[in-house]
């Protein structure tokens, strides 16, 4: 079993010191939002999850990062951030807490200045959490200078265990955005290698009836979250049903392991349901309690019963820490759900804006 955490720290001596370079030079990733089946809800100290998760990675709904980097004159973290090309005094002050952290890993930022230009392919005003996206394409990019100014990570595999780290610092679910298909993070019983510290894609077969599944991403509200995932995962520390919810997680990622193996729809559609409700019953339940879902959200999902009892059709919905519902289905049932959505879904949608996204390949380097 490998101590991630030490490991880097060890590697971080070497570090330090680089050949300068003149002028600036450039790292360039596009890595995209992922939507978790078994949810990661609840963590200890250092980002660590309190119970496996499970995810598969999107396709349309990205963030490219790029950073421009040169050799800085005084010593410390400096950065400008811009977002969509405008600078982002917000983003900057939280990048910079974040660049703080990932130093003990990589001295050598606190050599250079940093220039971090971001945009989302998904429109702001959607209420699509952008955390797991951008902080998976920062740490890329971060891999990628480690890997000019020193020659390292030049294994694949390396590249991409130390950027799942990275990212885990920053936001949990964004260590499972480096991997494209399903991937899993969260140390197991049932999946060789897991970890606590990185994310690993899921390995297992997965049989072909969840090879092409789509993620039809029904906007109910372009708000932003009114209680962020930090304070929500923290509201588990002493819940009433804390203890419950890790055997729960448990229980269903084994479950969902299982499904995606053998090929099982219905224990998949329980299973992924059981998830998004149970994370917001716990939102629900802890104390002080909040509700994040709205009427429109209770309108899909009760549509989306009456639809597959009558169709009797392989189709599952899924919710983040927000009231937008994830539709997923498999791309043989493209024609009808379209249809669906079209005809009774979209007037719950707000300004009838839905996303029409699916499992993805995962990050690239542009
Ligand atoms: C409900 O990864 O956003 O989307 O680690 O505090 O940044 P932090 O939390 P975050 O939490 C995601 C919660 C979730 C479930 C999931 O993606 O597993």
């Amino acid at each position: 079993m490998i101590d991630f955490q030490e490991k880097y720290k060890q590697h971080s001596e070497k570090l330090v010191s680089f050949p300068a370079f003149k002028g600036k030079r450039t790292q360039k990733w596009q890595s995209p939002s992922n939507i978790a089946l078994i949810k990661y809800w609840g963590k200890k100290d250092d980002q660590i999850p309190q119970n496996p998760s499970l995810s598969f990675t999107l396709s349309s709904s990205f963030t490219k990062t790029e950073i421009i980097y040169e050799v800085g004159g005084k010593p410390g973290i400096s950065i400008q951030f811009l977002f969509e090309g405008k600078h982002n005094p917000g983003f900057e002050k939280r990048i910079t807490k974040h660049l703080h952290k990932l130093a003990i890993f990589l001295p050598f930022i606190k050599s250079l200045n940093l220039t971090i230009n971001s945009s989302n392919s998904f429109p702001h005003s959607s209420g699509i959490a952008s955390s797991a996206s951008s902080m998976s394409a920062l740490a890329l990019g971060l891999c990628s200078i480690e890997r000019d100014l020193f020659g390292t990570l030049t294994d694949e595999k390396e590249f991409y265990q130390k950027a799942s780290f990275l990212a885990r610092l920053c936001s949990g679910s964004a260590a499972r955005s480096v991997y494209g298909g399903f991937t899993v993070w969260g140390k197991n019983e049932y999946i060789p290698n897991s970890s606590n510290e990185i994310a690993i894609p899921l390995k297992t077969e997965i049989h072909p009836v969840f090879h092409n599944l789509n993620d039809s991403i029904l906007i109910t509200s372009p708000e932003k979250k009114s209680v962020s995932s930090s304070q929500g995962h923290s509201l588990m520390n002493g819940h009433a049903y804390e203890e419950a919810r890790y055997n729960q997680a448990q229980t269903n990622f084994h479950g969902l392991s299982e499904a995606l193996k053998t090929g099982d729809e219905k224990k998949f559609i329980t299973i992924v349901e059981n998830e998004a409700l149970s994370l917001h019953a716990l939102m629900m339940a802890s104390n002080p309690g909040f509700t994040l879902l709205n009427q429109n959200t209770w309108n899909i999902i009760h549509a989306i019963r009456k639809f597959r009892k009558k169709n009797n059709m392989m189709l599952a919905f899924t919710l983040d820490a927000g009231p937008n519902v994830h539709l997923i289905y498999p791309e043989k049932n493209k024609k009808a759900l379209l249809d669906f959505i079209n005809d009774d879904l979209i007037k719950y949608c707000h300004g009838q804006k839905w996303i029409d996204d699916g499992i993805g390949s995962g990050p690239v380097q542009i």
